[in-house]
């Protein structure tokens, strides 16, 4: 299912969406809540557009912004869908929420049960980054770890959501989820004076966030906040779990599914992608592209992206800057093109997943050590 809206609802002034709070509630026409008593606002969305200047010199691209969601509320843009979907549970008059997570859903829709006064089950794959793990259970979600996949976990909260009368926000409550994670399309042609760029760079799993960034900007050419936008989407995904990627490049309309996804980037390990026909529809009427990257060039991006602009981004989410930098090697993006990269997890969520670094030194607590350990003099 995918919400649709009557045109009279979505016509709202630049000036009117200005004027408000800088969350991604400043676009409620376009967000399918009822009545707005019933939202449930940590704070998520409006999140810093960043002129990546050394970044975008380091990759030979001339005019490059980064959407820094790693600065929302649970350090991951899914509090974006979990916000609208918590909020429709409760207009639904649910009694208790969920989700199916490979991680930054769960502490995102965790946080905002808590906030919302709803009970809140969580079930992810055991194999999810501990930090994940321990945060959502601190906002006082029952965590189940599913010895399984990410797949097997959804299957199950698929079927609690049926049997135990559970809003599940990414499947029972999917067509909300969604429409949530419309709001960083929305932001990023607001933050750049309302309009699109060239291209936006997303990392997926399960294909809903690309899909959505795009509906947004759809809707906001319908509702004639910005002219026809000649946007192009691009697809990011780790290569031990590509589906989506798979299919666009192979030309097909079909995604195979991966049954076991063979990659450290966790967040984005979604073997059957629930929205992955969306995502591929977007993807060829955009006139976008799709890479699969290594584990190790994820990294390398977490460090690029750390040591040129000063965001600590989890390998998932920096895979956009690693996308990227691939695709400019291709030759498959032109460096003189407008580009957003999404940047959509924190760091310091998926700290094992960084190498030591070199530039730590112990030293005593003297002049004298500070002058060998640097060399300054
Ligand atoms: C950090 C991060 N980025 C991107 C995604 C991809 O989102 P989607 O499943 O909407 O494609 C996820 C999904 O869990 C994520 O955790």
């Amino acid at each position: 299912m995918e919400a649709n809206y009557d045109p009279e609802r979505i016509s709202v002034t630049k000036s009117k969406v200005e004027a408000r709070e800088p969350s991604m509630w400043r676009y409620w026409e376009f967000l399918p809540l009822i009545s707005l008593e019933n939202k449930v606002d940590i704070g998520a969305g409006y999140t810093p557009l960043i002129r990546a200047e050394r970044l975008g010199k380091k990759l030979g691209v001339k005019s490059l912004y980064i959407k820094n969601d790693t600065v929302n509320p649970t350090h991951s843009f899914k509090d974006r869908p979990a916000s609208l979907a918590v909020s429709k549970g409760r207009e639904f008059g649910l009694n208790a929420v969920g989700c199916a997570s490979t991680g930054n859903l769960a502490g995102a829709t965790a946080a905002h049960a808590t906030a919302g006064g709803l009970p809140c089950y969580v079930f992810m794959p055991s194999s999810v980054e501990k930090a994940k793990i321990k945060q959502a259970a601190l906002y006082g979600a029952q965590i189940l770890l599913v010895q399984g996949t990410y797949d097997d976990a959804n299957r199950l909260a698929a079927l609690a959501a049926d049997r135990l009368s559970l809003g599940i926000v990414n499947v029972n409550l999917r067509p909300y989820y969604v429409e949530g994670s419309k709001t960083m399309g929305l932001e990023i042609i607001e933050q750049l004076g309302w309009r699109s760029p060239d291209r936006i760079i997303v990392p997926t799993a399960s294909g809903a966030l690309l899909s959505a960034i795009y509906k947004g900007i759809k809707e906001a050419e319908l509702s004639g906040l910005i002219g026809g936008s000649g946007v192009s989407m691009v697809c990011a995904q780790p290569l031990g779990c590509s589906p989506i990627v798979k299919a666009f490049r192979n030309g097909g309309e079909r995604i195979e599914p991966v049954r076991h996804p063979d990659t450290i980037v966790q967040s984005l390990a979604i073997g059957d992608p629930g929205d992955g026909y969306q995502a591929l529809r977007v993807l060829r009427e955009s006139g976008g592209a799709a890479v699969a990257l290594t584990d190790d060039e994820a990294v390398e991006a977490v460090q690029l992206l750390a040591s040129t602009e000063g965001i600590f981004a989890e390998p998932g989410g920096a895979i956009s800057v690693a996308a990227l930098k691939k695709l400019v090697e291709l030759g498959e993006i032109d460096g003189d093109e407008e580009i957003v990269c999404c940047v959509t997890g924190s760091g310091l969520k998926t700290i094992e997943t960084i190498p030591e670094p070199t530039n730590v030194k112990l030293i005593p607590p003297t002049l004298e050590g500070v002058r060998k350990a640097t060399g300054l003099h």
